[in-house]
């Protein structure tokens, strides 16, 4: 997608197929369906139908997908968990998965836990193919409601100040938005995690190669005061050989009311992509600077909506 914001017939594998001009695309597409009534916009895509394969438990982007497919006019094929619904119990590759469904579907939604699944998938597939997740790869639709909603808020990606929290290692909407926010310049972001869960050397290196700036921080006391944007994060259980690793490692950082009032600026936004799983404590819910339980969470239909039209209409 590289110097055009042409979408049409293209998978969305990765943050890095994007350039400012694609991703401005995104933005102006997903503020517009953000303004207009559901009334209206229910033509856009209708006859179309999309496939969503959840080979991983999801909340919100299945059901952002499915809800903003079906908002769009569309209808969808749902298997919410293929490893039990789908003929995969049988021995079915994931190619041929895909191959059989474009037959039925102009377009598919796919997680998957194992990174590197969703090329494969999107090879085998004649119908574009949208990265839902892929193990601890990349989530690129999450990082762009993430970038939408920040971009929201202060009119600008470029300048900001940002905290990163939690599991850098195997977070993937953490790959992604690092990968997005370095394509603007003079960004600096601050990673707090547990030393086991560091983001790996090669990708720290290739983001800040790109200009980011990356500083690892290492406890709560470091978190500078005049954030534009905290992105707390949960540690990926499922990624751990070790449970009992898991269990030591998972409330290593809690966003707390308290730490709120004193480290958070009066602009800052709280996010999270969720599920949180005791990493921020429910008193912060009601702080009108957080935005994980509703404009982040709602964002993520509106920018799943405006890349179903643009990939799907000419
Ligand atoms: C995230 C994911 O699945 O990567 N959730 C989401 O899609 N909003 C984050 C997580 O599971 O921790």
């Amino acid at each position: 997608m590289k110097n055009s914001e042409i979408f049409f017939g293209k998978d969305i594998l990765s943050l890095d197929q994007f350039d400012k001009r694609s991703i401005e695309k995104v933005f102006a597409t997903a503020a517009k369906i953000k303004k207009t009534s559901t009334k209206k916009l229910l033509r856009t895509l209708t006859g179309k139908v999309a496939g969503l394969l959840f080979f991983e438990p999801s909340t919100r982007t299945f059901s952002s997908n499915s809800a903003g497919f079906k908002r769009l006019g569309g209808q969808t094929v749902e298997h919410q968990n293929p490893n039990v619904t789908s003929s995969t119990v049988k021995g079915e590759t994931i190619e041929d998965t895909v191959r059989m469904m474009e037959q039925y579907c102009d377009l598919l939604v796919i997680r998957h836990p194992i990174k590197g699944t969703l090329e494969i998938a999107a090879n085998a597939s004649s119908v574009p193919v949208i990265n839902a997740g892929d193990g601890i790869g990349e989530h690129p639709t999450q990082a762009l409601l993430d970038m939408f909603t920040i971009w929201e808020k202060f009119k600008t990606l470029t300048n900001l100040k940002g905290l990163m929290v939690g599991d850098m290692l195997n977070g993937r909407t953490v790959h992604s938005l690092i990968r997005g926010l370095s394509m603007y310049p003079n960004n600096t972001i601050y990673l707090l995690s547990p030393k086991q869960l560091k983001l790996s050397r090669e990708e720290f290196d290739l983001y800040t190669k790109r200009g980011i700036n990356l500083i690892e921080i290492d406890s709560i006391d470091q978190i500078p005061s005049d954030c534009h944007f905290w992105y707390w994060t949960r540690v990926q259980k499922e990624r751990f050989a070790d449970k009992k690793e898991y269990e030591r490692l998972k409330l290593s950082f809690i966003l707390t009311k308290k730490l709120v009032s004193k480290k958070a600026g009066k602009d800052t936004l709280l996010m999270h992509p969720l599920p949180r799983v005791g990493e921020i404590e429910t008193a912060v819910d009601s702080d009108p600077r957080a935005v994980y339980l509703t404009t982040e969470a709602r964002n993520g239909m509106y920018v799943r909506m405006a890349l179903f039209s643009l990939i799907l209409k000419s």
